[in-house]
């Protein structure tokens, strides 16, 4: 598959790691041009490309990899018919004060859709720690089914398939949390956070 990273920082740069060991291929755009881009595709290697936003956001699957308020100041019209994942996390001393979503009124991500009319959005890959990633993919690729480590994933249906088979590919368990208005279960003010468990460890913290 080809993915396109809005934002090409910490969390892009690790994800397309490990997606281009499994087979697919990235186009990375940030906000400070090809000058920045460069070195960072290279050091990824042959599967991966400098884009500018329209390139990235005509990939097959979208990643949102930026600051969260960052995503407001971006042209939607290219990402009319995208499907996107929003791996951003919304913090109110970052991001500013967002009185809907602090009082769990409205999910993070429901607002990231509604800047994005016609894409099909979902929330996956924002809750574990970029920094250790690939030590946390390779212990679970090699774990059993009932320990491999649960992600959690919202939003629209086919959207969720494709983010599933990513995480299953780098071997994690996808966990569907439901929808959109779902996905407030584990941003990142939850106890689902930079968690790291099993399957049933991660249902016992949605109970
Ligand atoms: N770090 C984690 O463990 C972790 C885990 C899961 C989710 N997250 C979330 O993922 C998001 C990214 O985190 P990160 O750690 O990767 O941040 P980061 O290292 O600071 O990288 C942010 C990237 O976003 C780009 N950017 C900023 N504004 C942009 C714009 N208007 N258009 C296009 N690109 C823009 C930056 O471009 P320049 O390089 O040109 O400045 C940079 O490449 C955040 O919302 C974070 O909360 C983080």
């Amino acid at each position: 598959m080809k993915i396109g990273f809005i934002g090409a920082g910490h969390v892009a740069q690790v994800l397309s790691e490990l997606f281009i060991k499994v087979g697919h291929s990235v186009v990375l755009t940030n906000r400070h041009g090809l000058t920045r881009l460069r070195p960072i595709v290279e050091k990824l290697g042959p599967h991966a490309m400098a884009g500018n936003l329209e390139q990235a956001a005509q990939q097959e699957l979208v990643i949102l990899a930026l600051p969260f308020k960052a995503i407001f100041d971006l042209d939607p019209q290219p990402f009319a018919d995208s499907a996107i994942i929003d791996a951003t996390n919304y913090f109110p001393h970052r991001d500013g004060e967002l009185s809907a979503v602090q009082t769990h009124q409205t999910a993070s991500t429901e607002l990231v859709a509604q800047h994005f009319p016609g894409a099909r959005v979902v929330k996956a890959f924002n809750t574990l720690p970029v920094a250790n990633l690939a030590n946390l993919a390779q212990q679970s690729r090699s774990a059993a089914a009932a320990k491999k480590i649960a992600l959690p994933l919202a939003g629209d249906a086919g959207v969720k398939l494709q983010a599933a088979d990513l995480m299953q590919a780098l071997g994690f368990l996808p966990y569907d949390v439901g929808s959109l208005a779902d996905s407030q279960k584990f941003q990142a003010d939850t106890n689902l956070f930079l968690f790291a468990g099993n399957h049933a460890e991660l249902a016992q913290k949605l109970t």
